[in-house]
């Protein structure tokens, strides 16, 4: 039987022997009694396993089981209406299925982060990552239903590609050779991991209107914070007939209906976070999940940056320039406090996608800003008029030739579309307050670090 049916039915079950199998988070005993904290995986919580010297079979190698241990239980499920559990099992019999030798690197301690990096083999059995891996599955249905429920098509974009999408050059190569001869190489051209689904995606927007995608995004960037991962996920949603403010009524509703359903459905993951992460997670999000999310053009940013710009390290602010997450968390921790758009942004630093504004200096573009993360999604309406597209690809010196199929969409039925991508994994430490993507990752690849 599951932990989890157990908890939802103890009362029932009072009295009757069950079967239980699962690993050993703790082990104490005296001389007449011991205690087994057992978990198997079904729920956050431990179930307690009581043995006794005069009825336990094996007394004596049952309280000598390490922390770790596989072990199968069989026993009594009763009621303790008086204790801090709501029942307990009392052992009849204990079988080892997997002894964890001495060495095991989890003991009963608070471990650092730091130290956690080292064995994402053993990790998850640690409480904090027991806790996130089962938000990031609970998280990956919240996206899926909440686009499923709308009539949105999942679409699986390739990760390996010939593009790059954003033109910023943070690519992957792949390759079978040594050397750099591509056109002799595996796919007879270069070939890369894809650092965005997006071009690939829309022409699927053009056919069902309303798709995202969901996958593993890769980028190179030599950047080593604790929010840039080498290899993350992605959801990037794309809409046809929607314009800017289309797209940012979405992402609003999205970010809105995750929080939702993560307190939902990971109520004890989330008041564990609450307790030992975070103290105003749960707080926090819920008022995201009732505010609305306030819109300001870039143009105003900059001037709220230069009042401030004392504050900075990077104190030079000018309109033009790119921002630093310095800037960025500012703006939403000072002057919004809460989640904000940042729109209008000078066409020169964004993408080359993104439409093009009647002023001809700004794009369509929308930045999610929030608290503690800074930019948590990034999105735009898309340039559907084909000259202007094809000017702007020569202008940023991109090859056009490789872009032409994304330029064809332009000729063959384009009209107004958005779309954005959603940081998977910031999004999960935004709910869980966790500070490092390399904790809220099974296995973290950032630069120098790539473990097994
Ligand atoms: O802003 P970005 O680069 O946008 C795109 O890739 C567009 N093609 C999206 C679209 O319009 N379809 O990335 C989107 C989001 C960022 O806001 C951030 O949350 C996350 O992806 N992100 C990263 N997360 C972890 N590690 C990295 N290195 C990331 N780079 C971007
Ligand atoms: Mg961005």
């Amino acid at each position: 039987m599951l932990v989890k049916k157990c908890k939802a039915e103890y009362a029932s079950l009072d009295g009757q022997t069950i079967e239980l199998q699962g690993w050993v988070r703790t082990n104490r005993n005296s001389k007449a009694l011991g205690f087994i904290e057992l978990n198997d995986g079904s729920c956050f919580s431990n179930v307690q396993v009581v043995y006794y010297q005069d009825s336990t079979q094996d007394y004596e190698t049952v309280s000598k089981i390490t922390l770790g241990s596989a072990i199968e239980v069989q026993g009594v499920l009763v009621c303790t209406p008086d204790s801090k559990q709501p029942f307990e099992i009392q052992a009849k019999t204990v079988h080892v299925l997997g002894m964890s030798d001495h060495t095991y690197p989890l003991q009963k301690k608070r471990h650092s982060f730091e130290y956690m990096r080292e064995i994402p083999h053993i990790r998850p059995r640690a409480n904090t990552y027991y806790a996130i891996f089962r938000l990031r599955s609970v998280l990956s249905m919240a996206i899926h239903t909440f686009f499923q429920e709308r009539g949105f098509v999942y679409v699986h974009t390739p990760i390996i590609t010939g593009n790059d999408a954003e033109g910023a050059g943070e690519c992957f190569t792949v390759t079978t050779r040594q050397d750099d001869h591509y056109e002799e190489d595996f796919f007879g051209k270069h070939a890369q991991l894809t650092v965005s689904g997006q071009l690939h995606v829309e022409p699927f927007a053009l056919t069902y209107r309303n798709v995202y995608t969901f996958g593993p995004t890769f980028r190179a960037e030599n950047s080593n914070t604790t929010r840039h991962a080498s290899e993350f996920w992605m959801i990037e949603p794309e809409l046809a007939f929607a314009d800017l403010s289309d797209n940012m009524d979405c992402i609003e509703e999205m970010i809105k209906y995750c929080i939702s359903y993560c307190l939902e459905h990971a109520p004890e993951e989330m008041a564990f976070f609450e307790k030992m992460i975070d103290k105003d997670c749960i707080r926090r999000i819920k008022a995201v999940a009732e505010s609305s999310f306030k819109r300001m053009t870039y143009t105003e940013a900059i001037e709220h940056l230069t009042k401030a710009k004392d504050q900075f390290e990077n104190q030079e602010i000018y309109w033009g320039m790119d921002l630093q997450s310095e800037h960025e968390r500012y703006i939403c921790e000072k002057v919004v406090n809460g989640p904000v758009f940042l729109i209008d942004y000078p066409k020169e630093i964004k993408a080359f996608y993104m439409r093009v504004n009647e002023d001809q200096k700004t794009v369509a573009a929308c930045d999610l800003l929030v608290p503690y993360v800074g930019e948590l999604v990034g999105g735009s309406q898309r340039e559907e008029r084909y000259d202007v597209l094809e000017a702007k690809i020569q202008e940023m010196g991109i090859s056009q030739e490789t872009l032409q199929w994304y330029l064809d969409l332009r000729r063959f039925g384009g009209c107004k579309h958005s779309g954005f991508g959603l940081g998977f994994d910031r999004m999960l430490m935004y709910l869980s307050g966790i500070q490092n993507i390399r904790d809220v990752q099974p296995y973290p690849r950032t630069p120098r670090n790539l473990i097994f």
